[in-house]
């Protein structure tokens, strides 16, 4: 995979400038000289973003796995590819080589084919962080079926929504999973939730934990014996470029969750090149991102763009304070990791415990740390950079999301200085610019804005599955012509962009995307709730939590405040996964809206924050004085 080749800041302004000017030239280069196609593409891009149509690499075919495995055996066949670091620090690591991983994905292909799943199907797989869910995902990559992951912390009712949206054949899942000293039962979760889903024949079970599971009669299957007598050869399906290669759900800030739609050749020429250069990525080097493979940052960093490049990625199943808050560091020491990718709220919880817990492992082989999933606040980049990368390794605030991909705003290592809390500049090929109020760009520095992409980019998701319009609403309706981030920034006087937070109600809590509608709903359910409104308020280590405003119908009146606030908590974690359970509830009589019936979050937002004046203009309210009950009740 090439790199850049710019040593400092003034040579990436140059490269930067020529990506701008000529972008067809600069990506047909790319493509073309890393990697294995079966045939070559007639253009480069062919996109009209008014209509929320993007194609790259048209009539091009192609597929992904051989470039993450076929293509390295001749040179690096036994180099290893995953090392999968268990939960327990006493079972032993696994060294899964790049022979070993062509012979698990194509046995794998295999048995998938033998269960009936073609090129086109859906797939759904719900496992915790073991190699089979990397062997099962390149797997369906494989065969042309499409991925969905789900990560394996959502409820069954969220599985079942997401398994129902895309209508998958098949669910792959585990008897269970570890995570810290808690075994969590996977395989009951995914029987509750397929009693809602007919569209589910086949559900194949790998054994981690040796939980006692029901395995139903024509439905369920343990996968090791179906993998024993599966053929070990298997032909890679030929992809056009712009099949779809996965489907993964975001939150919206309304309605259901968006299953975001990437395709095969752009997301696989984009999630290698940035790999590459983001990481500063060298041969021998051992790469090593915590994020689980259920979100983006592991599909694209875990898995396809470290394989693309022949890496070493390491899988974890564990979590960071298990056994001790030590975890991490001793796995960067007992792996001699290079690059070190994590979220702010994990170097929070862990820059809260003492120091000795790092201070321990010298971190040596590390070269570049990076950040994603939520701005990075200063103390936590300031802690980051001292103690884990010793000010010597650069800290790459990368900035992306599932919508996008790959990593879009971040310092390249070695080449731009960093600046604490700023994502820096745009990688080459990206075209941001932020938009104000009257939906105009806005070209001075020292500004903020609205964040949008105003240049189609390889890796974009190109549709929400089975409902375009909606993609073309949420992303293309606000700015028209212009990919919309839904992302507030701030741009400085050299141009760094620091990116202020979402703009819309979206709450990032602990790295995780939560809608806050399908939250309210799911409380509105509950027989004592008559409305809700959620917003997110700062919190130290999770980054934001969530404060729940709940009026409660009459008969709901009478009852136990405590008790009910454990009840809606439950049926919160129910509905979507403990994940999005509220922090605060307080409970009101009415909520501040405007004539239009519109909550006016802003409000309650400050309120949830603690600051009770400067509300703005709230002459457009239906209910003034609401705000000062809601106030006094906080208070
Ligand atoms: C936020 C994760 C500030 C942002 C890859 C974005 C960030 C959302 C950063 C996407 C960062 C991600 N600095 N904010 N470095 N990285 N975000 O889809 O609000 O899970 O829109 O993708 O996370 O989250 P998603």
């Amino acid at each position: 995979m090439s790199r850049y080749k710019i040593n400092n800041l003034e040579e990436y302004f140059k490269e930067y400038k020529k990506s701008v000017r000529e972008p067809k030239k600069f990506w047909d280069k790319i493509a073309s000289e890393n990697f294995t196609w079966y045939q070559q593409w007639d253009k480069v891009v062919d996109f009209n973003l008014a209509e929320a149509e993007v194609k790259w690499f048209t009539e091009a075919k192609v597929n992904i796995t051989k470039n993450c495995i076929d293509r390295h055996l001749a040179k690096k066949g036994d180099k290893t590819a995953i090392i999968f670091e268990p939960n327990d620090p006493a079972e032993e690591a696994q060294h899964i080589s790049y022979n070993d991983l062509h012979l698990r994905v194509s046995k794998m292909a295999n048995v998938l084919k033998e269960q009936g799943v073609n090129k086109g199907d859906r797939v759904c797989i719900y496992l915790p962080m073991i190699p089979e869910l990397a062997v099962a995902t390149l797997a369906c990559a494989r065969i042309g079926a499409i991925h969905s992951v789900v990560f394996a912390g959502f409820s069954a009712s969220a599985v079942a929504t997401r398994i129902k949206d895309s209508e998958c054949k098949i669910v792959i899942t585990s008897d269970g999973g570890y995570r810290g000293n808690k075994t969590i039962d996977l395989k009951e979760i995914i029987d509750e939730a397929l009693t809602e889903c007919d569209c589910v024949k086949t559900v194949l079970v790998v054994k981690r934990t040796n939980n006692a599971v029901t395995m139903k009669e024509g439905r369920d299957q343990w996968l090791q014996p179906l993998l024993d007598v599966a053929l070990e050869n298997n032909v890679a399906e030929i992809m056009d470029a712009e099949d779809p290669l996965f489907i993964l759900y975001t939150s919206g800030s309304t309605g259901k969750p968006k299953g975001m739609v990437h395709t095969t050749a752009g997301y696989m020429v984009y999630t290698a090149y940035t790999f590459k250069n983001v990481f500063n990525y060298e041969e021998n080097d051992v790469y090593w991102c915590t994020a689980d493979i259920g979100w983006i940052t592991g599909h694209s960093y875990i898995l396809y763009g470290p394989l693309l490049n022949g890496a070493t990625t390491v899988i974890f199943e564990g979590v960071p304070s298990y056994p001790d808050y030590s975890r991490f560091w001793e796995i960067i020491e007992k792996h001699h990791i290079t690059q070190f990718y994590t979220a702010p709220t994990a170097i929070r919880a862990l820059a809260k415990e003492s120091l000795d817990y790092v201070q321990k492992f010298p971190l040596k082989s590390l070269k570049v740390i990076g950040s994603v999933g939520e701005p990075i606040n200063e103390e936590a980049w300031h802690w980051y950079n001292d103690h884990v990368g010793d000010k010597r390794c650069p800290v790459v605030d990368t900035w992306w999301q599932t919508e996008t991909g790959g990593i879009m705003i971040s310092p390249i290592p070695f080449v731009t200085p960093t600046k604490p809390t700023y994502a820096t500049l745009p990688l080459p090929g990206i075209q941001p610019v932020l938009m104000d109020e009257k939906r105009n760009e806005i070209e001075e520095n020292q500004v903020v804005g609205s964040l949008c992409i105003k240049f189609p980019w390889p890796g974009i998701a190109r549709t929400i599955w089975g409902d375009h319009q909606r993609y073309k609403d949420t992303y293309f309706s606000a700015f028209p012509g212009k990919y919309f981030t839904g992302d507030g920034a701030l741009r400085d006087e050299v141009g760094y962009y620091r990116i202020t937070g979402r703009v819309d109600d979206v709450v990032i809590v602990s790295g995780h995307n939560l809608g806050t509608a399908p939250i309210e709903d799911a409380i509105n359910e509950h027989p004592a709730v008559a409305e809700s409104a959620i917003v997110g308020f700062p919190h130290d280590v999770k980054g934001n939590a969530l404060y729940g405003f709940v009026i409660l119908k009459e008969t709901g009146e009478q009852r136990d405040r405590n008790n009910l606030i454990k009840e809606i908590n439950q049926q919160i974690s129910n509905q979507i996964g403990p994940i999005a359970k509220l922090d605060k509830i307080q409970f009101v009589s009415g909520l501040p809206k405007t004539r239009s019936g519109k909550i006016m979050r802003r409000i309650l937002r400050k309120i949830a924050e603690g600051e009770f004046d400067n509300f703005g203009d709230i002459t457009t309210l239906l209910n003034p004085e609401i705000v000062e009950e809601i106030k006094q009740g906080k208070i």
